[in-house]
């Protein structure tokens, strides 16, 4: 044989073999595309939702919006607690038209504050007699620093627990038997255990870490509530809508976002309609009438991980957040 067909066969191998490397990789991906896409999670159901009222916070972007378009195609009366209303009322306005509900209102709350909280809920007594469905949605991502609310509470915290863990207490007298509570959680709560010395994050601070407790507390503040109301016949559940395409990728690296955009999100990301499946599932659902104090992904039960299924963590933070919401002062709102 000659150098030169040696040399051939050779060039020739080794196409073969990065052609089968190539195939390998294209395939894995394509595996993964369809596995993500089929095990994704659809709201089956096509129940109505007319004379049923829905308060969702966080409901004028992402996930929380694309619900709120379900519900009000399914017919409910709605309200919606955002903090920024204009934003709201644009997106509303859309919403209306597409699906000839008009029965929307906005009302403006910043979450993290509980005097803005207590401002919400005296507006709403007014024209609120019951509420179906609560959705509690809002929440923040990491914040890069350490900040604290007016009130003296670490943001992250005050946004993504404390804010609803008042709000429920103020909504209870509008919640009756067959009302279902939902709690947006992230799977980040998976990685982390809280530390009940330092819940606020005044020793050292990650914001990663500090974004991925206040999931964990959403998972525990579901559990003792489910606990509390079960006598009352309330429900509560908790969600977690999966990767989002919208909201969980942005603001990493360069390199990050380059992967987030090219790979990680064609393949593997929700859109915001699939992310919201899960939610319109768990508001609908006539099989869910009695299931609480589960946690839920594509529109099933999952198992909790042993930290998030710890037998005290829930009741400990539950007291804690009491306790500091009573010794919280708050200036007066104006009326
Ligand atoms: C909704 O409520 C109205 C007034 O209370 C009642 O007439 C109507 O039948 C209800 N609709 C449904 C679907 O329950
Ligand atoms: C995200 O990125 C924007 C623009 O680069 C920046 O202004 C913002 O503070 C970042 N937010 C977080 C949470 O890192
Ligand atoms: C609330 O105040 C009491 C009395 O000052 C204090 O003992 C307690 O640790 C405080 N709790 C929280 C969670 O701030």
């Amino acid at each position: 044989m000659s150098d030169d067909t040696r040399f051939g066969n050779m060039l020739f191998e080794i196409s073969i073999v990065i052609f089968f490397i190539s195939a390998c990789f294209g395939a894995i991906a394509v595996g993964l595309y369809v596995y993500c896409k089929f095990t994704m999670g659809k709201c089956g159901n096509s129940i109505g939702l007319s004379n049923k009222t829905i308060l969702i916070t966080g409901g004028n972007s992402g996930v929380g919006l694309e619900a709120v378009r379900e519900f009000a195609r399914r017919g409910a009366r709605l309200i919606l607690a955002c903090r920024d209303v204009k934003k709201a009322r644009e997106a509303i306005r859309d919403i209306q038209q597409q699906t000839g509900n008009i029965d929307i209102e906005v009302h403006e709350v910043d979450i993290s504050s509980l005097a803005s909280v207590e401002e919400l809920v005296r507006q709403l007594t007014l024209s609120l007699k019951k509420i179906d469905v609560l959705c509690l949605h809002a929440g923040t991502g990491p914040v890069d620093s350490r900040q604290e609310t007016s009130e003296g509470h670490e943001k992250t915290f005050a946004t993504n627990h404390l804010g609803h863990f008042h709000l429920v207490q103020l909504l209870r007298p509008a919640l009756n038997p067959g009302s279902r509570i939902i709690i947006t959680t992230s799977m980040a709560h998976e990685y982390v255990r809280l530390d009940f010395e330092n819940l606020q994050q005044h020793k050292a601070y990650n914001g990663v870490l500090c974004y991925a407790r206040s999931k964990l507390m959403n998972v525990y503040f579901m559990r003792e509530l489910a606990q509390r109301l079960l006598k009352d016949g309330i429900t509560v559940n908790a969600q977690n809508p999966g990767l989002v395409h919208t909201s969980g990728l942005k603001n990493s690296s360069a390199l990050g976002n380059w992967l987030s955009e090219t790979l990680v999100a064609p393949v593997y990301a929700k859109t915001s309609w699939q992310g919201a499946q899960t939610l319109i599932h768990l508001a609908t659902s006539d099989e869910l009438d009695e299931v609480t104090g589960c946690l839920f992904r594509d529109c099933k039960p999952t198992r909790l991980n042993e930290i998030a299924n710890d037998k005290r963590a829930p009741k400990k933070l539950w007291q804690y957040s009491e306790q500091l919401i009573r010794n919280t002062s708050r200036s007066e709102t104006t009326p």
